[in-house]
């Protein structure tokens, strides 16, 4: 099966951005031709559900949802510790005088039930693969399952699982490495690209630091059958992003992005501030906690207008990212 299945007039899916993506960002990258994905990752299931159907209300078109896959990883006390009081200036400096909220929880199987019952076509995974029986129930119910793979190794790996195509993360991409098995591997996304054609059948979606239409063309015939694009679209009229965030990307000048797992616990590549210049030896927390440790900080910070401590997540070539509609943007690709 190839990517005609996903019927976007365009070889562009618009990435899945856990806390940027909204209804409106989404069903404007379906609109523009492009695949619109939900990124659903941090969202309870009924909150998927609430974010499918406003897409639905925006849009005929076909979109996908993304998923996170959970991670059970048991806490170590002494470490948490310690990363709560390396957290403790950042606190202090924001005037966070609260307890830090008790650890999010995934509702990963619930949110599968609300995609069959939504019925949602097209869905994407990162941090890892479904289990057995969770792919047998998507693919019972017609689903296209896309996993996320930052190494050829894990292209296989998602093969293996019996997934119907393949993104590719470069280490150019903003966000979260979707890595999932051995090593932290940074491959830039021309080289990953071809290992991965040469190594799968499946068709291969190509993601990182993709700005333009050349690059788009080139990982073209470079053999991918699609690109997936995030950064790019992060300062969009449309896009959810924080206007701080989008801030900074405009203003963003070559170079200013580096990778942290300061805000996660888990690698993320954005651009470089005061928190991850700060944090850089100090304890943290493996991911989700982590994630859940800063989640005030952040919080505070967007809201006192402070861009130096939130999470400014954006891919290599930021630099190259332009205002506009998403309509706009698209259409330079193309
Ligand atoms: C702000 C932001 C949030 C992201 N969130 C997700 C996510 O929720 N799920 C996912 O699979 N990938 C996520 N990614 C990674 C993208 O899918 C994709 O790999 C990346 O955007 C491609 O590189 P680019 O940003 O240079 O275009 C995110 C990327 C960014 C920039």
């Amino acid at each position: 099966m190839n990517l005609v299945f996903l019927q976007m007039k365009h070889p562009i899916i618009q990435a899945p951005m856990a806390g940027v993506t909204t209804p409106k960002f989404v069903a404007a990258c379906a609109e523009a031709g492009a695949l619109g994905s939900i990124g659903a990752g941090y969202l309870s299931a009924a909150d998927t559900r609430k974010f499918i159907r406003e897409v639905k209300a925006r849009t005929e078109k076909p979109f996908s949802v993304n998923l996170f896959i959970p991670e059970i990883i048991e806490p170590n006390e002494k470490q948490l510790e310690d990363a709560y009081n390396a957290l403790e200036p950042f606190r202090r400096e924001l005037g966070i005088t609260s307890e830090i909220q008790k650890r999010s929880t995934s509702e990963f199987d619930d949110q599968v039930q609300v995609l069959i019952e939504e019925s949602i076509k097209i869905c994407s995974f990162t941090f890892g693969m479904p289990d057995e029986k969770t792919i047998h129930l998507l693919k019972e119910n017609g689903v296209y399952l896309i996993g996320t793979a930052t190494t050829v190794q894990e292209s296989k790996l998602v093969v293996d699982a019996k997934m119907d195509a393949v993104v590719v993360q470069g280490s150019e991409a903003g966000g979260h490495r979707g890595s999932f098995h051995g090593e932290l591997t940074l491959s830039p996304q021309n080289e990953l690209l071809i290992d991965c054609v040469n190594a799968v059948e499946i068709p291969v979606i190509a993601a990182g630091g993709i700005a333009n239409k050349m690059m788009l063309e080139t990982a073209l015939s470079a053999g991918a059958k699609a690109v997936q694009i995030g950064t790019a679209l992060l300062a969009s009229n449309e896009s959810g992003a924080n206007p701080l965030h989008k801030r900074e990307i405009l203003h963003s000048t070559e170079g200013c992005t580096t990778f942290t797992t300061a805000f996660s616990g888990k690698a993320a590549r954005g651009i470089e501030n005061r928190f991850i210049s700060e944090m850089k030896n100090a304890e943290i927390a493996p991911y989700p906690y982590q994630n859940d440790l800063t989640k005030e900080i952040r919080k505070e910070a967007a809201i006192q207008g402070k861009s130096d401590f939130m999470s400014l997540w954006s891919g290599e070539n930021v630099h190259l990212t332009t205002a506009g509609t998403v309509k706009e943007i698209i259409e330079k690709f193309i």
